[in-house]
């Protein structure tokens, strides 16, 4: 099947071989899809001549971006906490402890249920313009029921992560060792089959480093890719970790030291921002512009979960990012698209040119500035995921 969108009034391809300025931008576009790939782009004007038996789509002058790449969530659990947000907006401190309150509900929860909330957190995300999605367990904390987490998570998409080590079950309270030794021995032998990456939560309240490198390097020596959650709570070692071993994305990071953005800015590792996490835990917001003028590769996630951030709107992290961490509306989108796909090491998305696969965003508004210039407003008018119109 093939589509021609056409009249787009601002294109953002991100596609540094096109267009007037660093997200390819072209105005007065068209893209021509063909069986879920781009196959040709440019202006409105100049679609080639022979291109013919496609459906035709008229975005009526609206801006088309690449469909969003949010790398980051943890949305594979049962129950919610909403009151500890409650308490936390009258004053309360974050503190990652909550999260053993999810882990209970999420093991007494059935597969149906954890995959009736699943699918409704994928639909919600689709209707914001999210084409891709990373997800993490890390609410099971026992063998079978990060399995089953994972499990379930493959169902939905193939960017999923083993995080056994989001925290220690209470049943090991004071023994963080020996469920170390359960990550990476049993839990890893279940879990390796069914993920692509290994997440670790490298904070104080969560494992050290000395921890941390033990989680990552088992889960290397098992075919699994490294990420890392650090620095969200307090400054620490986990970015100059992920970085000596090639994680493809170091988390958070609301508390980046100067040495940590060197390091940063001399490796592959992405840094992935998580606006929602500062705006719902009242931490303050990372300075974005001080990483991207130091050469920092600057991703944008909702981390969408029940404690830290419970949004998965990636229009709204975006409105945050550009309000509140000093980035340009060019430079949030490019990082909740191409920053998104680097993040996951994806060369296939987060890009509009041929070859690419047809994930698109049309939005209802003129220019991609009015997603932060106009928060809260449903724009997303229409999503294609792999060149099939989804919303
Ligand atoms: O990415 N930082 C650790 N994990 C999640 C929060 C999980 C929770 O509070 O339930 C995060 O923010
Ligand atoms: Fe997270």
């Amino acid at each position: 099947m093939r589509t021609l969108i056409t009249n787009i009034g601002e294109l953002t391809t991100n596609d540094p071989a096109v267009g007037e300025d660093a997200c390819g931008t072209l105005h007065d576009a068209a893209v021509l899809i063909d069986h879920g790939r781009i196959e040709w782009v440019g202006p409105a004007d100049e679609v080639p001549a022979d291109a013919e038996g496609f459906e035709e789509v008229n975005a009526h002058g609206g801006a088309v971006l690449p469909g969003f790449v949010d790398s980051h969530s943890h949305i594979v659990f049962g129950g919610d906490r909403a009151a500890e947000f409650e308490a936390r907006m009258a004053g309360q401190k974050y503190a990652a402890g909550g999260i053993r309150s999810t882990v209970a509900a999420t093991r007494a929860a059935t597969d149906e249920e954890l995959r009736a909330r699943l699918s409704g957190f994928i639909d919600e995300m689709a209707a914001q313009g999210t084409t891709t999605v990373e997800i993490k367990s890390g609410y099971g904390l026992d063998v079978e029921t990060e399995a089953r987490l994972l499990r379930l998570a493959a169902e939905v998409t193939e960017e999923v992560t083993y995080l056994g080590a989001h925290v220690v079950p209470a049943e090991f309270a004071d023994r963080s060792d020996a469920y170390v030794d359960l990550v990476v021995g049993e839990m890893l032998e279940a879990c390796a089959p069914h993920a692509k990456w290994i997440d670790v939560f490298c904070e104080r309240g969560a494992f050290t480093v000395a921890q941390s490198r033990r989680v990552l390097e088992a889960g290397i020596a098992r075919g699994l890719h490294p990420r890392v959650h650090a620095s969200q709570l307090g400054p620490g070692e986990g970015v100059q970790l992920a970085v000596e071993l090639g994680a493809a994305s170091v988390d958070h990071g609301t508390y980046v030291t100067d040495d940590d953005i060197a390091a940063l800015a001399a490796s592959d590792t992405v840094l992935t921002l998580l606006p929602g996490v500062e705006f719902s835990t009242r931490q303050p917001y990372p300075d974005a512009r001080r990483l991207i003028d130091a050469g920092v590769t600057v991703a944008i996630a909702c981390d969408t979960n029940p404690g830290s951030s419970f949004t998965s709107s990636m229009p709204f992290c975006i409105a945050v990012a550009v309000r509140e961490m000093g980035m340009t509306t060019a430079e949030a989108v490019w990082a909740a698209t191409a920053g998104g796909a680097a993040a996951l090491r994806r060369e296939d998305i987060g890009v509009i040119a041929p070859g690419k696969r047809a994930d698109l965003v049309l939005l209802g508004a003129a220019t991609r500035v009015h997603l932060a210039y106009r928060p809260g407003v449903p724009l997303v008018r229409h999503v294609w995921k792999d060149g099939v119109l989804t919303h």
